[in-house]
Order: structure tokens, then sequence, then C-alpha cells
């Protein structure tokens, strides 16, 4: 019976690597997604009844670890190193002519791969099985962050076809194109600051301590070297790559070989006008030596290896006027200032605007109306103008100053303490109201469909719609009124609006537009609390308690509910209907604030089940013992986190008193 088991088990293990190789390596899947996630629902079933068969590389304990409290620094058994830059054929000329010179002959050839731009990994393997994921760090020492790589599904957590007992695989972790605008409109929506380049953004999102977050950030993976390894597997740079993508490990697609540096010459002009197609940034292109008996020859020059040089693009530029410069009002009231473009086709899309982020960097420009000025696609994506063209500058142009009053609804503007924006102070300027509409009526908030933009406009310049509950009060006639507004649309917008009343309160509160509240934090406090009335009572201690909820959110959350006018908002939108309840899995206050750590078996409780039943009774649960931990709870054979709880002289609980104390 357990044998059968172990034996089907391993079997969706192993179609599961298979179709994740075929999606991720292959770029050619062959079961459709539904396929996927039941293969996937059914291991998980089958690991969750047999929790003693879970292994670490098995596909489910991708996103199984918990939050980190901080990265270890591991050393690279090699070091890792960085690689010389050219800017032109030429110099990629002189560098062939040192490689001819150092290897005296010239019958060795080139690979060429894209310099994709992201942050350089490595992957060790032992025995086949992940073991270690390391940023590069200084190059001889790196953070540990195996716990977000293994979050990656372009990285395997297992590897195939005989791989040597060690295999330490270097390579790019980036964050495709498509995945960064989806996470900066994400940002955009909550009020975040936004990251400037996919670069940043993958960077950021290794960061975390907590992989569920690097989970949701879609990161990819491109294998490019090889660290440490057991034995040899190839006697070319090109039989390496081959050979890693038949252990499991993505290798990208353009990586091509070269017979001369002319061949490579002809390879960069290529890519020159293709990059901008691709889903991932690149910056350049690397060139490398192709028959590894040449390296050590070849060297290094203690910063980068002589058998290696990346070729770098410009990043592409354009010249444009700036037409004007207007000012937007953001859902929080932030005002940006944006220069208004002659269009301009710059790295593959036309440009009309660019935002200028700040009036400090309107001032530091010294951009004017009139302005000739060169713009930069930051990262290729964002446009941004990089120069003024100031002897270009036509007579009477006169600098750009910050605004004295909002330019929608003229009332106070103020600088952020310490910071670089103005704001609209007003909590009825209609240019926040619109925006903050929107985001309200969005498809991840209440969902309220037909509710567009055009007709929220409408809707608040006529003077319909001052905050969110007056849209549960719209009429037919008041619907009518707007332009192009027929009764079976205007009937369907009505609709749409209270279907939505019945939203779930998770979404209600994130449709809310709380400061540094996204859909998750707000699913967290609907099913903590089960009501906006227990929300608007809690205090900022009660907030901080609750796992995943910081002291930033906290005092952001309790701010918001100790706001008169949000509050009458809110008293309105429980008037019209609109639910305001959710089915709390909260079960008593008993433990409210407590920090508590779990070590050793314990007879009555799984590990996951002994945490959810803390928490549901308002307890906190950490993974190391501090001064600030209330309760360790031991088991039998407790160890390390014990003792440190009596050196520390924390309160030891057993089970028994654990249970007496939520009241069993
Ligand atoms: S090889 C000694 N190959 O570029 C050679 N690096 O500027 C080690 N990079 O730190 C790196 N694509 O993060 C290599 N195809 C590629 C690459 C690549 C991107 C990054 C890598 C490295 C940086 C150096």
């Amino acid at each position: 019976m357990k044998k059968d088991i172990t034996e089907k088990i391993e079997s969706l293990r192993q179609q599961i690597r298979k179709h994740d190789y075929l999606y991720y390596v292959e770029n050619n899947p062959q079961i459709s997604d539904q396929e996927y996630d039941h293969l996937f629902a059914e291991l998980k079933k089958l690991e969750e009844q047999h929790p003693e068969l879970i292994t670490p590389d098995s596909p489910t304990q991708r996103v199984a670890g918990r939050p980190i409290e901080g990265f270890k620094q591991v050393t690279h058994a090699i070091p890792m190193l960085s690689i010389d830059n050219t800017y032109s054929e030429e110099e990629l000329r002189a560098f062939d002519r040192r490689v001819a010179k150092l290897l005296e002959r010239s019958n060795y050839s080139y690979v060429v791969e894209l310099k994709i731009d992201g942050l350089a990994m490595s992957l060790r393997y032992e025995k086949g099985s992940l073991v270690l994921g390391a940023t590069r760090g200084d190059g001889t020492k790196g953070d540990d962050v195996t716990h977000n790589i293994k979050t990656i599904k372009a990285i395997p957590l297992r590897l195939g076809d005989n791989p040597p007992e060690i295999l330490e695989v270097r390579g790019e972790v980036y964050m495709p194109k498509k995945a960064f605008q989806k996470l900066n409109a994400e940002k955009e929506k909550n009020g975040e600051p936004l990251f400037a380049n996919p670069r940043n953004a993958a960077a950021g999102s290794l960061k975390q301590l907590d992989p569920k977050i690097t989970a949701k950030r879609n990161l990819a993976f491109f294998a490019y070297s090889l660290g440490q390894t057991s034995e040899l597997i190839a006697k070319t740079h090109y039989g390496n790559l081959e050979k890693l993508k038949k252990f499991g490990l993505p290798v990208n697609e353009f990586t091509t070989r070269a017979k001369d540096i002319e061949e490579v010459i002809k390879i960069c002009e290529k890519f020159e006008k293709k990059r901008f197609t691709l889903d991932y940034q690149i910056d350049g292109l690397v060139i490398k030596v192709d028959e590894l008996k040449y390296y050590d020859t070849l060297g290094t020059t203690g910063r980068a290896p002589r058998w290696c040089m990346s070729y770098k693009y410009a990043a592409e530029q354009a010249k444009t006027k700036v037409l004007s410069i207007s000012v937007h009002v953001g859902k929080t009231g932030i005002i940006t200032p944006v220069a208004n473009f002659e269009p301009v086709v710059l790295a593959g899309t036309t440009v009309k605007r660019a935002s200028l982020h700040n009036f400090d960097e309107v001032d530091r420009l010294d951009v004017r109306i009139g302005d000739s000025v060169i713009i930069e696609k930051a990262g290729e994506i964002i446009p941004q103008v990089v120069e003024v063209k100031k002897e270009e500058r036509p007579a009477h142009t006169k600098p750009f100053h910050p605004p004295v009053e909002c330019p929608v609804c003229h009332s106070e503007v103020r600088k952020d303490e310490n910071g670089v924006y103005i704001r609209c102070i007003s909590s009825s300027c209609p240019a926040q109201l619109k925006e903050k509409l929107r985001y309200f009526a969005g498809r991840d908030q209440m969902d309220i469909e037909n509710l567009g933009p055009a007709l929220i406009e409408q809707l608040v310049d006529k003077g319909h719609v001052k905050d969110f509950s007056d849209l549960y009060k719209l009429s037919i006639f008041e619907m009518l009124s707007l332009e192009r507004m027929a009764q079976k649309s205007a009937q369907k917008v009505l609709d749409g609006i209270e279907k939505s009343k019945s939203q779930p309160l998770g979404r209600l509160l994130a449709a809310l537009g709380i400061l540094h509240v996204g859909a998750q934090n707000a699913e967290i406090l609907a099913s903590h609390f089960g009501s906006i009335d227990a929300l608007k009572e809690a205090s900022e201690e009660e907030l901080t308690a609750i796992e995943q909820i910081g002291p930033v959110l906290a005092k952001s959350i309790y701010e918001y509910f100790h706001n008169e006018n949000n509050l009458k908002v809110i008293d309105k939108l429980v008037k019209a209907g609109v639910n305001t309840k959710q089915k709390k899995t909260r079960k008593s206050d008993v433990l409210s604030g407590k920090i508590f750590v779990v070590t050793g078996t314990l007879e009555n409780f799984k590990r996951d089940e002994i945490e959810r039943t803390i928490k549901e009774n308002g307890g906190k649960v950490t993974s190391s013992v501090s001064k600030k931990t209330d309760y360790v709870l031991a088991g039998t054979e407790a160890g390390s986190k014990l003792e440190k709880a009596n050196q520390l002289g924390v309160k030891v609980i057993n089970e028994k008193d654990f249970l007496k104390m939520i009241g069993k």
C-alpha cells in the first residue's frame, strides 16, 4: 500500500517536472494549464495525506517555506567574476587580437549570448537536487536566497539526465518585461513607489524575506555558465550549455556559435534592433571563447576573465520638443509633473509624454515648455528626459514652477515631510476622487462592470458622486442625464453597481484605497476581523500583532479608520446595503498580541495546525526565539530553541498549558 503511494507520488512529481521543463525550458507546453493544475492538486493531496513522504525537491515545496529572519552569507566555491565591456566594433576586434596574441593562434571560435539584464545567481545542485541559490554579492560572498529561488518555476528543483554529483550552475534571474509592467501597474494602484527597471524589480523580489511575495513576481532564469563541478561535462562552452539544457535548465534560445570575430560583429548588429522585440531586457551581448582548453592560458585580469567580453548597446535616445507640461493629481493626492512631447519613435514605440517624477527633478533639469530634449527609455521601457538642450532654447521661455494650489480643486498643496512630493491635501479633490473611484470600481476590487473612466469623469463633474457611497444612490434619471447614455446601458451600469454590494469584505477593504493596503492585506484583515465594525475598533497594537501586518501598515490602517470623513463614508456604505461582513476565521482574542515560537513534536497538532490555532486565537507565530517572544511552546525533542528560551528567560509552556490557555 505504502509502496503504491510512494510510486504514485513519484510518478506525479516526474510528470510535473517534465511539464515544467516543456513549458519553461523548451517553450513548448504539451498540456493545458488545467491539466497541469490537476496533476499538481493530486500530488498535493497525496502529500497532505502522507506528509512523511514530502521531499524538499517536490514541486509542491516551491512556496512551502515561511518568511526567514535575514539572509545568511555564503562564500562562493569559485569567485563570481565580472565582465569587461566594449562599446564598438573596433573594441571587439581589439579584444579578438588580444585573445589571438595570448593563444598564439587564430583557430579558436566564439559563443555569443544575450546579456540578460537581471541578477547573477549561483545554483548549487548536489546529487541532482537544488541545495543552494546564492546571489553574486561582492563576487566572493553572496546572500543565500534559496527560499526565494525555489519559487522560480524555470529553475528545476531536481535535475534529470545524470548530472555530476556536484554541479554549480550560474545564470541570470530576470523579470520579463510584461511581469515588470504588471508589477509597476499594481504598485501605482496602491500608491507605492515604482521600480525603475526590471533589474531592480528582480533584485527587490529576491530580497524578500517572505518567499510568498517572490513567488508572485513571475521571475525567470537563464543558465549561462558553470561554477564548481565534480567532473567536466564537455570540452566547449557551447557543449556545457547543451548539457545544462539536457539536465533541464533553461538556456537562452539565441545563444549562437560564431567562427570568428567578424561573425560575432554581425550578430551584434542583428540584435541592435531585435532586442526591443524580446520579452526580457538585454543591455548587450556576451562573447565567450568556445574552447575551454584555452581558458587557463587566457586567465583573468583579477576582475574579469580574458576569454569573455561584453558588447554593450548604448541606451537608445531620441530628440523631441516639449509642447507642454501638465500636472497630474493621483489617487493619494500626489501631484506629478508630466512633459508632453512632439511624438517621436523610441526603442520600438511612439512616445508622447514622460513623467518628470517630481518638481525637484523639474528644477534639476530646468526643463521648460518649448525646450528641445533628449529622451531615453529607462530600462528600455519607461521614457525619461535625460537632457535639456539649453543651447537650443527659444527666447522668452520661463522656468516651470510647482503649483501653489491643486490644479483641479484649487485647495492647498503641501510638500511631504522630508520628501520630494507635493500633495493636494483636500479629501474632496475631484481629481483624487476620480482616481479613487476608478480604483474602487476596478476588476480586482468591487468589480463594477461598465463603470469606466469616462463615466466616472462625468459623474464627478456633474456633482452626482462625491464619495464612494454616492454610487449606490444613483438614480436612472441621473444616469440618463449623462452624455451618450441610453436606457439599456444606464440600467446595466446600475445593475453592476447593485451587484457589487455583495462583494466579499476583503474586496471592499481593498477598494477603499487605504494607503499600503492591497488585495492580499485586505484579505488578511477581512478574515481576521470578520467585519468592518470590528476593524474600526482595532488598536495599532492589535493590528501589528497580526502576522504579515507591520507597524507602517498598522499605522496607516489605524489612521484611516480614525478619520471622520472616512468613517462617514463607511457609515453611508453600510446604510446603502454594501456587505461589510465576512466569516472570520478568528475564534477568540485570548492570545491577542502574544508571540509564540513552537518547537519539538506535539501530540495533538501538526505544525501547520498549531500555527493556525495560535493565529485563530489572536496570537502570532515567529520562527526564532528572542526577547520579544512571549511563549515557547515546546513538545518532545525540543532542541536549541528551548535552550535559547531558557537562556533569555522566555516562558516555556507545554501542550497542556497551551490547550488550557485557549480554553480547551
Ligand atoms: S557570464 C565571468 N553571461 O552580466 C563571466 N554574464 O556584467 C561571468 N550577465 O554578473 C558572467 N548575461 O550577471 C555572463 N550570458 C551571460 C550574461 C551575463 C547577463 C550578467 C551577469 C554578470 C554581469 C556582468
